[in-house]
C-alpha cells in the first residue's frame, strides 16, 4: 500500500518505518526541513531503541523516504497519517492548528480518493474539524473528491516504540465508512498475530479512548505518589504496600510505581486536554484534577528531601544528578521532572551536574546559556565535587552501582533516590544515607 506519513516525529517516523517494515512504500513528510535533511543524509533525529537500523534497512530496499514537498507527499499515499504535534494551547486544551494545517494540505492537493487517519492525540470531535477542512479546501478548488476521515490513536510508548508498533497490544480504529474500515483492516492485517488486535469502534469513541487510557495510567502514578508520602509519614514501606496491592489480579502490578512524578510528552497534555474537553461538555473531572495537582507536588518531592537534609539556603552546593529524560530509554525531555528539581535547585543557589545516558545533547539545548548547570561523562563523572546525589530517571545503568565509589566521592554521603532503585540495606552498607520515595 501506498502512504504517507505526515509529521516525522516520534510517532510519525517510528509508524512510517514500521509500516515500511511489512511492506508498506511509505513516504513521510515534515515541515521541518533540518529533520528531513537528518533524515536524507542516512541520520536520525531522535533516539528510540532499534530505530536507527530499521530506517536504514527500509531507506535502502526503498520502501520509505523522506520529503518536505507537500504536493508530492499528498499525491503519494492513499492513506494520509496525520502525525502532528498537539501541544496545550494557553487554557490546556489541545492546540489543533497543526493537526488542522496538515489536513488542509490534504485538501488542497489531492486528485484521488484518500484515507485521512488522524494518529496525533486530538479531542473527541477532531475527526469532524479534519473533515470540515479539507471540505472547505475542495470547495474552494471546485472539485469533490471523496474522502474518509478515520480515528487510528497510537499507543506507543516512547523507549519501547518499535516493539509496541510492530507487536501492538491493541489497534483501535473509529471509522464509520465501509471502504475505509476495509483499508485500515488491510493495512493493520500484518499486525494481528495469534490474535485479532484491532479493535474496530465509532470515531468520537476511538478519539476519547486514547485520553482514557493516558489519564488512567497517570492516575495510577499519582495515587502511588500520594500513597508514597502518606507511607512516610505513618512509618509504613510503599514497596511492601505495592507487593501487597499488585498481587490482585484486579489492580496487577504494572504502572503501579512512586517516584517523583510523571513527565513526557503526553500524561501532562492529554490529562489537562481530557479535563478541558470535560469542561466544554459540561462537566468537571474531579479525579483529573486532583491527578494533575498530586503530579507538580511530586515534581517537588526531591526538592523538598534535599532541602530538609541540606536547608533552605543551597547557595555553594553542587547536586549530582542521574537522569535528565522523563523516563529511561529515551531523550525526550518535555515535561521531564528533572527540569523542576533542576529550576528548584539553581533558584536555591546550588549548581547541577547532570548524566544522561541519551538526553545530554537535549538538555544542551534546554538549559543553554544557564551557568549553573553542567553535563558530565559518565555516572561517576557527574559525583566529582558534588555534596550529594540524585536520581530522577530509573536507567538501567544506575540499577547497581558500585556504593564504596559513590560514597569516596560525594562530600557528603547521601542519596535522594526519586526512583526507588535500590533495596534502602545496600546504599546504607556503604555507610550512605538513602533517601528513597515512601520507603522506612
Ligand atoms: P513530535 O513533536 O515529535 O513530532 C511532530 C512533527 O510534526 C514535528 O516534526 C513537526 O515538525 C511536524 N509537523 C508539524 N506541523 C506539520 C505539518 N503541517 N506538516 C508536516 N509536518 C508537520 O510529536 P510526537 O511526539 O510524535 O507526537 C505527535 C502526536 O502523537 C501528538 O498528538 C502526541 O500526543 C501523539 N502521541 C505521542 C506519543 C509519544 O510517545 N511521543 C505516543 C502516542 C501519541
Amino acid at each position: 500500500m501506498k502512504i504517507t506519513v505526515i509529521g516525522t516525529g516520534y510517532v510519525g517516523l517510528v509508524s512510517g518505518t514500521c509500516l515500511a517494515d511489512v511492506g508498506n512504500d511509505v513516504l513521510c513528510l515534515d515541515v521541518d526541513a533540518n529533520k528531513i535533511r537528518i533524515l536524507n543524509e542516512g541520520g536520525i533525529p531522535i533516539y528510540e531503541p532499534g530505530l536507527e537500523a530499521m530506517v536504514k534497512k527500509n531507506e535502502a530496499a526503498g520502501r520509505l523516504r523522506f520529503t518536505t514537498d507537500i504536493e508530492a507527499a499528498v499525491a503519494h499515499g492513499a492513506i494520509q497519517f496525520i502525525a502532528v504535534g498537539t501541544p496545550p494551547d494557553e487554557d490546556g486544551s489541545a492546540d489543533l492548528q497543526y493537526v488542522l494545517a496538515a489536513a488542509r494540505n490534504v485538501g488542497r492537493h489531492m486528485t484521488d480518493y484518500k484515507v485521512v487517519v488522524d494518529k496525533s492525540t486530538v479531542p473527541v470531535g477532531t475527526a469532524d474539524k479534519v473533515r470540515a477542512a479539507i471540505a472547505e479546501e475542495l470547495a474552494q478548488r471546485g472539485v469533490d473528491t471523496p474522502y474518509s476521515v478515520v480515528s487510528n490513536p497510537e499507543f506507543l510508548k516512547e523507549g519501547a516504540a518499535v516493539e509496541d508498533f510492530m507487536k501492538p497490544d491493541r489497534i483501535v480504529v473509529g471509522a464509520e465508512d465501509p471502504r475505509a474500515i476495509d483499508l485500515m483492516r488491510e493495512l493493520y492485517a500484518p499486525f494481528q498475530r495469534n490474535h485479532e488486535r484491532l479493535i474496530m469502534m465509532d470515531v468520537r469513541s476511538a478519539e476519547l479512548t486514547k485520553y482514557a487510557a493516558n489519564a488512567m495510567l497517570a492516575t495510577r502514578i499519582s495515587f502511588m505518589n500520594e500513597l508514597a508520602n502518606l507511607a512516610e509519614k505513618l512509618g509504613a514501606d510503599i514497596e511492601h504496600v505495592r507487593h501487597g496491592m499488585g498481587s490482585d489480579p484486579r489492580i496487577g502490578y504494572h504502572f503501579l510505581y512512586p517516584g517523583c512524578g510523571y513527565g513526557g510528552s503526553c500524561f501532562p497534555k492529554d490529562v489537562q486536554a481530557l479535563e478541558r474537553t470535560a469542561r466544554e461538555a459540561g462537566q468537571e473531572l474531579k479525579i483529573l484534577a486532583a491527578v494533575e495537582a498530586a503530579n507538580e507536588v511530586q515534581k517537588h518531592v526531591l526538592t523538598g528531601k534535599i532541602v530538609q537534609h541540606f536547608g533552605a539556603d543551597l547557595s555553594g552546593r553542587t547536586f549530582a544528578l542521574w537522569g535528565l529524560a522523563f523516563k529511561p530509554n529515551t531523550d525526550d525531555m518535555r515535561e521531564a521532572p528533572s527540569r523542576a528539581l533542576i529550576g528548584d535547585l539553581l533558584a536555591r543557589g546550588a549548581r547541577v551536574r547532570a548524566y544522561d545516558p541519551v538526553a545530554i545533547h537535549e538538555a544542551q539545548r534546554i538549559f543553554e546559556g544557564e551557568a549553573g548547570v553542567e553535563f558530565a561523562a559518565s555516572p561517576m563523572d557527574a559525583l566529582a565535587d558534588a555534596d550529594a546525589l540524585a536520581i530522577v530517571t530509573e536507567w538501567k545503568e544506575f540499577r547497581s552501582p558500585d556504593f564504596d565509589a559513590i560514597k569516596s566521592q560525594l562530600r557528603h554521603p547521601v542519596i535522594f533516590d526519586g526512583r526507588n532503585l535500590y533495596d534502602p540495606a545496600h546504599p546504607r552498607r556503604a555507610g550512605l544515607e538513602y533517601f528513597p520515595i515512601g520507603r522506612k
